[in-house]
Formats: structure tokens, sequence, C-alpha cells
């Protein structure tokens, strides 16, 4: 596996996560994905890191899956596909971002088509620069994204939109995206937008990290769950959190102030 292909450097608690093959605007082959998953995993397992970031080298979030590698793909069985994608696709990537206890934030600049959009739909909070452009270009290869777009779109956007895009392979703008309720924020470039996230971050990292997993935990749920089961989810999480020595001193702490 080439290291370099994705750099990963823990920070102030913050692991920063770069995909790194600008020459090919951060396509994400095999490599990529898989070191992707390695460094979430190192995160998880570090206690220090309290919020882990994703950000592109270059001129780009991603350019989506390598289509190289997919061509090659196309020669095998369907049977054969199906089980390296469960391994190795941008979906094993965001299974891994849905299960991890800490906050994972996308930041996006540039091209963010295909599995590179496909990434951002599983990440906990995207901000994007002003030149950011998405989409789901698959269609134009006679394919279907095959990544999570066609279940996260639609829960992030509505069934019809998700179609409109996912049918014509239309690109919209950070402005657009914005609207759609697609990504967080935008900033005017690289600078401030890193800028603006660390206060982001700094607010994350001053909660108790507890209680950051359990809403995680307790949000991700409503994408997996019937609402009944839901809530009995989020009662659990809540009796946990209440019972953790730091909810009790917050609590005190407040109770004491009011008096
Ligand atoms: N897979 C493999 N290589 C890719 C790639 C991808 N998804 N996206 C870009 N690249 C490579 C190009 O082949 C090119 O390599 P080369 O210099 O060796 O020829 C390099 O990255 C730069 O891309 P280029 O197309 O020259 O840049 P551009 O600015 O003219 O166009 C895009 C940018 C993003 C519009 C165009 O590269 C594109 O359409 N990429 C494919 C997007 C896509 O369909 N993604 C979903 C895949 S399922």
């Amino acid at each position: 596996m080439s290291s370099n292909e994705v750099l990963c450097e823990t920070k102030d608690n913050v692991m920063w996560i770069s995909i790194n093959r600008p020459e090919k605007l951060n396509a994400l082959n095999t490599n990529v994905r898989l070191s992707i998953i390695k460094c979430l995993k190192e995160a998880e397992a570090n206690q220090e890191v309290r919020v882990i970031v994703i950000k592109g080298v270059g001129k780009a979030f991603s350019a989506g899956a390598d289509i190289n590698d997919l061509r090659a793909l196309s020669e095998l069985s369907e049977e054969e596909i199906i089980k390296i994608r469960k391994d190795t696709g941008v979906s094993s990537i965001g299974t891994v971002i849905r299960s991890l206890s800490k906050p994972v934030i996308a930041l996006v600049h540039g091209y963010c088509l295909g599995g590179g959009f496909e990434l951002i739909q599983f990440c906990d909070l995207v901000y994007a620069t002003e030149d950011a452009i998405f989409g789901q270009p698959e269609i134009n290869i006679g394919i279907i994204p095959g990544g999570g777009g066609t279940q996260n779109l639609p829960r992030l956007i509505g069934e019809k939109k998700a179609k409109e895009f996912i049918f014509t392979g239309k690109r919209i703008s950070a402005k657009e995206a914005f609207e759609l309720g697609i990504i967080n924020n935008i900033f005017h470039d690289l600078n401030e937008m890193e800028n603006e996230v660390l206060k982001v971050i700094n607010e994350i990292k001053a909660k108790s990290p507890k209680a950051i997993a359990a809403a995680k935990r307790a949000i991700n749920i409503t994408y997996e769950k019937p609402l009944s089961e839901g809530l009995k989810i989020e009662r659990k999480l809540l009796a946990k959190v209440l019972k953790t020595n730091e909810a009790k001193q917050l609590m005190d702490s407040f109770i004491k102030k009011s008096k």
C-alpha cells in the first residue's frame, strides 16, 4: 500500500486526513480508500483525537472513484464485484465514519464528484469554499453511484431532487449545495475555511466526548431504525451520559449558579 496517497497528521486533538493524489484530482483508488479507513481507525483508537477532518490536496477535494479501477472491476464476475466493493468501496469508508464516536468533518474545495461527493454525504459536518462543485456524474459513464449516493442523497435532499441529480449527472455550486442542506457553510477560500472551522472544532472539543459520541450515535439512528426504536435508543444513550461524572458536575455547577 503506498502510504503517501493519503496523509494523516494529528495536531491539537484533531486528526487531519488529506487525500493526496493531486495529479489525478484525488480520484479515489483502492489504496486511497483503504488508507482513509486505516487513518479513521487510528483516530478512533487514539484517545487524544477528538475530531477528524478530511480534505483534499491540490485543486480539488476529489473527482470521485478512480475510473481505471472501475473499468478493471467490470471484467470480474458480479459476485466478485459485490465482495470487493463491500470491503473497499466508498460505502465501506462511510460505514466506518458512521460507526466512529468522534465527529468527522469534510472540508471541500474544487471538484467533489461521484465517490468524493458520496464520501462527504457520510461525514457529520461539511464545509466548502465558494469554488466547490458537487455532483453524481456516474450516469455519464453508464453506471450508478455505488458508494452510498443512491441511499444518502435522497435522505439528505429528498427523492425527487436526488433522482434529478443521479439521472442527469448535473453539477451544482457550493451555494446550491448550501441551499439544499448538503453542506453546513460556505467560505471564501481555504484559509478562511480552515480558520472558521477551527472555531467549530474548538467548540466541539470543549464539550464532553461521551456526550458528543452519544449525540452522534442517536442522530445516526434516524437513518437506520424506525422512530419507535430510535426513541428507545435515545433513552438508553441519555441514561448512559446522565451517569457520567462530567454530566453530573456540569449539572451541579448550573444548579449552584442558579441558586
Ligand atoms: N478517475 C480517474 N482519473 C481521473 C478522475 C477519475 N474519476 N478524475 C480525473 N482524473 C484524472 C484525469 O484522467 C487526468 O489525468 P491525466 O492528467 O493523467 O490525463 C487528471 O485527473 C486531471 O483531470 P482532467 O480531466 O484533465 O481535469 P479537468 O479539469 O479537465 O476536468 C473533471 C476535471 C473533474 C471535470 C474531469 O476530470 C472528470 O470528469 N472526471 C471524472 C469525474 C467522474 O465521472 N467521477 C465519477 C466517477 S464514477
